[in-house]
């Protein structure tokens, strides 16, 4: 695992979309698997403006997001749906076709159409080749995706109640009313988070800072679901310097190449 600790926020995510970038040249046709989160806008930011001044390409790159809320239409502007396609899908050239975000309007009674619908975004993700790169943020509690503390390590997509804690901290983006948070979600499993050839973990700030110790000098358990990255053969995390505060040892300060 490398862990790459940066001044601030500004320079973590400029680390990131360069590392995303490098993917997108080397193979025009990679598949990316996207985040949501306060996290990963700045990359997307980056990205964009990689697309308009350097002429990155997207034309040929599939993405898959991590996850999505269940019960808020993709027109909400708290979907996942709607988030990705504000901060990210609008202001490049990707192939619509080529876009995968879990469904947010599956019937929370219909348990097993909903595990079949898992399965054919599981299948998707199989047909497109696998992730070259999954893009992470992670939750106060050390969740990744939607796979809250005691996911098992193995889990595949599917859907997660969500926890108190969580729904706490998204509540932020609906008018600090918990009661507008959704309790489910759909989302990747730390199973299929880890098939992904490269994960990419980013936190910032000093909320984060425990999540980021226990997920690379604690150990590894299902309590903290971000930990299995210690387990990954390429596993990046750039932290900024908030978030990687409480860190024991001393990290680099840049990558360097990804090989
Ligand atoms: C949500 C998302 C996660 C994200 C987390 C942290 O729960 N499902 O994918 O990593 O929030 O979000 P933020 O980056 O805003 O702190």
């Amino acid at each position: 695992m490398l862990i790459v600790v940066k001044k601030n926020y500004d320079e973590m995510t400029k680390e990131a979309a360069r590392v995303i970038s490098e993917i997108v040249r080397e193979k025009p046709s990679c598949t990316l698997g996207l985040a949501t989160g306060s996290t990963p806008l700045g990359v997307y930011k980056e990205l964009i403006r990689m697309y308009k001044e350097e002429g990155l390409d997207f034309s040929k790159v599939t993405t898959f997001n991590l996850d999505e809320y269940i019960g808020l239409a993709p027109s909400h502007q708290q979907s996942y749906h709607y988030f990705m396609h504000d901060n990210l899908f609008k202001h490049i050239n990707l192939d619509e076709r080529f876009i995968h975000i879990p469904s947010s309007m599956v019937d929370v009674s219909d348990i097993n159409r909903i595990h079949k619908y898992c399965d054919w975004y599981e299948e998707q993700t199989r047909k497109a080749g696998g992730m070259d790169l999954q893009l992470l943020g992670i939750g106060v509690n050390g969740h990744i995706g939607f796979n809250e503390p005691g996911s098992s390590l193995g889990a595949r997509t599917r859907i997660k109640t969500l926890t108190q804690k969580t729904r706490e901290d998204n509540a932020r983006f609906f008018n600090n009313d918990i009661d507008q948070v959704p309790k489910y979600a759909i989302t990747m499993g730390v199973g299929t988070i880890l098939e992904s050839r490269i994960v990419l973990l980013l936190a910032s700030g000093k909320q984060k800072a425990e999540a980021i110790k226990m997920t690379a000098e604690g150990p590894i358990t299902a309590m903290v679901p971000a930990s299995i990255v210690q387990m990954h053969r390429k596993a990046i995390l750039i932290v900024d310097e908030e978030a990687g505060s409480l860190l024991d040892m001393q990290y680099e300060q840049f990558v360097t190449d990804l090989e």
